[in-house]
């Protein structure tokens, strides 16, 4: 039996590892079993942290989502303080350009601008935008760095990776669990947390599904974007170095790993139409991951049903913008076991009011 830490992390992707190096932080020995850190929805995405270009309706979720873009110039600092490395944060603003003629939505912390202001603020955007929100605090971050600064501050604080292990099961007497099943013998630890994000399921019945997300890079001779683009249908993320990333689909398709033309023709699409300069630039790369997707696309965070069992899955589109605030909050109730009163919002009990019983968790995933 392995028993070497306090906490067990099960998921090495933005979840788990951000939540690992907050606990190391504390002076907790933690372990985090990832079965490939390559497959982590943290490498699909985009890096936007966009809380007001996403949308989000006013409330708990939005709430979170502002909290923790909030924290991440300091976060980041902190990360590169630890490994000097850089994360690619950028606070670059976000223009969401519209089809539409007037404001679809009213939005706090935004400008609106009609077709004259839009097109002075982004030049080369399609004839077809017709005006657009400017959010100038969303923001973005290199998610391709930051994995590789996560690891490294992760290992720095000595964090215990253990990449290519896959927990099979839990093993549970009495709402707890004993120890894991995994591929290289059974771990125990006081605490487990479960960071698998769209591989949950496999684990324990709560409604987390994948929803496949492709993506591609184009590279720029220059830079011709300075804010990122959150346009219908699609996003455009441009980083300092010219490259250029585009994002993405939706789908349900289960574990589709691959790229398909369709996919792949809707977003270049969507893109050129919003900008069709990026129509004549080389494609440099396309890829595609899974988000963990909820039935009300919120994260499952706090307790579980076992009592040393805590959740910290099911971020969808929201993984790398919530990474530092649900680091803090799981950190803060492992170690102190005092759970913040926002956890309640994002309780799994919301999909299984009735019951609190493991038993009865096998609710129907949507
Ligand atoms: N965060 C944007 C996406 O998941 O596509």
């Amino acid at each position: 039996m392995n028993s070497s830490s306090d906490v067990l992390v099960i998921g090495g992707g933005a979840m788990g590892l951000a939540t690992a190096i907050e606990l190391a932080c504390q002076g907790a020995q933690v372990t985090v079993l990832s079965r490939n850190f390559q497959e982590a929805a943290l490498h699909a995405a985009a890096g936007m942290l966009a809380p007001q270009a996403e949308g989000l309706e006013p409330g708990p979720m939005l709430d979170l989502c502002l909290r923790s873009r909030d924290l991440y110039a300091d976060w980041t600092n902190q990360l590169t303080e630890l490994t000097e490395l850089e994360t690619g944060y950028w606070p670059c603003g976000i223009v969401a350009p519209t089809y539409a003629d007037s404001p679809a939505r009213l939005a706090q912390d935004a400008e609106w601008c009609d077709r004259t202001t839009i097109h002075q603020y982004q030049p080369d955007l399609g004839p077809e935008v017709v005006g657009g929100w400017w959010f100038p605090d969303d923001a973005q971050v290199n998610n391709q760095q930051l994995a590789q600064v996560l690891l490294q501050a992760a290992e720095h604080l000595g964090v215990t990776l253990r990449e290519g292990v896959t927990v099979t099961a839990l093993d549970t007497k009495e709402h707890r669990i004993q120890h894991l099943q995994t591929t290289a013998g059974p771990w125990q630890a006081k605490t487990y947390i479960l960071a698998t994000g769209a591989w949950s399921q496999e684990l324990l019945p709560i409604p987390v599904i994948p929803r496949k997300g492709q993506l591609c890079a184009v590279q720029a001779q220059t830079k011709p974007l300075h804010k990122v683009l959150f346009g219908p249908g699609v996003y455009i993320v441009p980083r300092q170095n010219g490259r250029i990333v585009v994002g993405a689909t939706s789908e349900d398709v289960g574990f589709a790993a691959y790229n398909t033309p369709a996919g792949m023709q809707s977003l270049l699409a969507a893109a050129i139409r919003l900008y069709p300069p990026l129509a004549d630039h080389p494609l440099e790369d396309c890829w595609w991951g899974f988000r963990p997707a909820t039935p009300d696309e919120w994260p499952i965070l706090g307790h579980s049903p076992y009592e040393n069992l805590i959740l910290a899955t099911g971020h969808y589109r929201n993984g790398i913008l919530l990474a530092p605030i649900t680091a803090r909050l799981i950190s803060t109730l492992v170690v102190t076991g005092q759970a913040d009163p926002v956890l309640q919002d994002f309780s799994w009990q919301r999909f299984a009011p009735s019951s609190p019983s493991p038993a009865r968790l096998a609710l129907a995933p949507s």
